[in-house]
């Protein structure tokens, strides 16, 4: 059985003041949430602030991108290892907001994958179709490329790696985020299925046990609808992780008794 996993996705969103609110409120409202695994990925400069705040409690932390290189001349960059250096339980890796504003291509986010993993942080790694693709009826061409250049990238010791570490999927129509249009239950089920079968064509036992996020709009009000579905295991939460109110109840839906009920 797959434990729920919530991540919220704070964006480039905050301050440390606002933050200390923020994080004071979650882990207060999230502090009784069981069967579900709670984390927020926040902008890097306030890792360490989420390494002293979260420390202790049940939500886990982590890191929106890092560098596909080890370490070197990269100004600007940020390497897994460093975001290890402060207990990054997380890394979400090819982000489409990382693909479309940083032309990051499908080989960068397949190499960074592989640095999170060597540095010890586990993976979410996000695919996902444009609204024009999804409407030409190329969403599964898309979304499995993204797919096979990640799963051909990985040399065995990788995938067993991965396994060991739980590497994340989440599948983020691009045309649902930040939109407040989201993938009807039965869209992103078959999508979900489609990625599971994916992985499981190189690895059967590693596809039974990742687990497989949906992103794009969730929030309070579909949350359950969406967690419902046997191949969805939790979300990725853009804004409505910046409300503790509305994050606490898209933790309750993914809750396990709660999917058993909704899905009857
Ligand atoms: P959204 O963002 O929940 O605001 O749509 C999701 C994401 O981009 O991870």
């Amino acid at each position: 059985m797959r434990t729920p996993l919530v991540i919220g996705n704070w964006k480039m969103h905050g301050n440390l003041a606002r933050n200390r609110m923020l994080f004071t409120s979650l882990t207060l409202g999230l502090r009784d949430l069981q069967q579900v695994d709670i984390a927020i990925c926040v902008p890097f400069p306030y890792l360490g602030q989420a390494q002293l705040l979260l420390s202790g409690t049940n939500i886990a932390w982590g890191a929106q991108n890092v560098s596909q290189f080890e370490e070197g001349a990269f100004t600007g960059s940020i390497s897994a290892e460093m975001v290890a250096d402060f207990e990054c339980r997380f890394a979400i890796i090819g982000h489409s907001e990382r693909r479309a504003l940083s032309h990051e291509s499908d080989q960068s986010a397949a190499n960074r994958f592989v640095q999170t993993l060597h540095a010890g942080v586990t993976p979410v790694f996000c695919v996902g179709e444009t609204g024009a693709e999804r409407d030409a009826g190329l969403a599964k061409s898309v979304v499995g490329k993204q797919m096979r250049t990640l799963l051909d990238s990985l040399v065995s010791e990788n995938l067993a790696l991965a396994g060991r570490l739980g590497a994340v999927f989440s599948y983020e129509p691009v045309w649902a985020i930040g939109t407040g249009k989201h993938a009807s239950p039965a869209e992103a089920q078959e999508m979900h299925a489609f990625i599971r079968n994916l992985i499981a064509a190189r690895a059967p036992e590693f596809a039974t046990a990742s687990r497989i996020l949906y992103g794009g709009s969730v929030n309070a009000g579909n949350a359950a609808s969406i967690f419902a579905m046997p191949d969805i295991d939790g979300g990725l939460v853009g804004r409505s992780s910046l409300d503790a109110d509305s994050f606490r109840q898209v933790c309750e839906a993914a809750q396990q008794p709660m999917r058993a009920s909704a899905a009857l």
